[in-house]
């Protein structure tokens, strides 16, 4: 996706604290990504920082090795503590996008005591409802950098040299868990915890819904306008 002129110089936010909800395929990454350069806070993929951990062999890479390949949750204790450790750096004192986590009502709950000791929450919930063919086209066509992360899609948004990250010239790979029979996996266990999360977050009237089904663009110009708009 292209960056907007806004990226180059980027908004400072001031206090934006964001978690993007929904399906594996949905279009969280990629937002992420540039809702971080927009807004200048750090993009916090649990999903990036498990794989990192697993390519590094370093313990924890060894205890969820198994879990992301079948397509499972890891344990609700690691990655909170990871999320936890994470958004307590200096880096994300203005804010921070959450990609990838909450995943369940016991990890949302977790997330807000962690908060609540450091007197800050989460100001925006954005759920990304996306149709199921929709998912699987994205999840297929996916590529992604093993070493920065960027995330390309052969047909949506390809990379300007065959298999080979823009920005920092990696061979791009296919994620071992976009294999079919890990997606339908995936899918059903993000579907097992969604309306326990949804309600969880509609409860606290942080929830907004928007339309992962629109094109990347399109969702980052609405995105931004709304949070001109009302804030985040
Ligand atoms: P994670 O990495 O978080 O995967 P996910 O939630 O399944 O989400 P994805 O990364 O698959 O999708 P996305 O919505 O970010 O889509 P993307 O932007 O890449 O988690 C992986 C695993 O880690 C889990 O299964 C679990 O084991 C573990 N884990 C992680 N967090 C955990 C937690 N909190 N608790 C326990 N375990 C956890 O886009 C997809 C494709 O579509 C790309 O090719 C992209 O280019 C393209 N695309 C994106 N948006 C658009 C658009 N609008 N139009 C057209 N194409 C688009």
């Amino acid at each position: 996706m292209p960056e907007s002129n806004n990226s180059k110089k980027g908004k400072k936010s001031n206090g934006m604290r964001l978690v993007l909800l929904g399906p594996p395929g949905a279009g969280k990454g990629t937002q992420a990504e540039v809702l971080s350069a927009e807004y200048e806070i750090p993009h916090i993929s649990t999903g990036d920082i498990l794989r990192e951990a697993v390519r590094e062999e370093t313990e924890i890479g060894k205890e969820v090795n198994s879990f992301m390949e079948r397509g499972e949750l890891v344990p609700d204790n690691i990655v909170t503590e990871i999320v936890v450790n994470r958004v307590a750096k200096p880096d994300a004192s203005r804010g921070f996008i959450l990609d990838g986590y909450p995943r369940n009502k016991g990890q949302a709950e977790s997330l807000d005591k962690a908060l609540e000791g450091k007197k800050i929450r989460i100001d925006r919930v954005l759920y990304f409802k996306t149709s199921q063919s929709v998912i699987i086209k994205r999840l297929s066509g996916r590529r992604v950098c093993p070493k920065c992360n960027s995330i390309y899609h052969l047909k949506n948004n390809p990379p300007k040299k065959d298999e080979i990250c823009d920005r920092c010239a990696s061979k791009l790979l296919q994620r071992k868990d976009d294999k079919e029979d890990t997606v339908k996996k995936r899918l059903a266990v993000y579907k097992e915890a969604e309306e326990g999360l949804l309600g969880y977050y509609k409860t606290k009237n942080i929830l907004k819904e928007v339309s992962g089904d629109l094109s990347a663009e399109k969702l980052f110009r609405s995105l931004k306008a709304s949070f001109k708009k009302e804030g985040p």
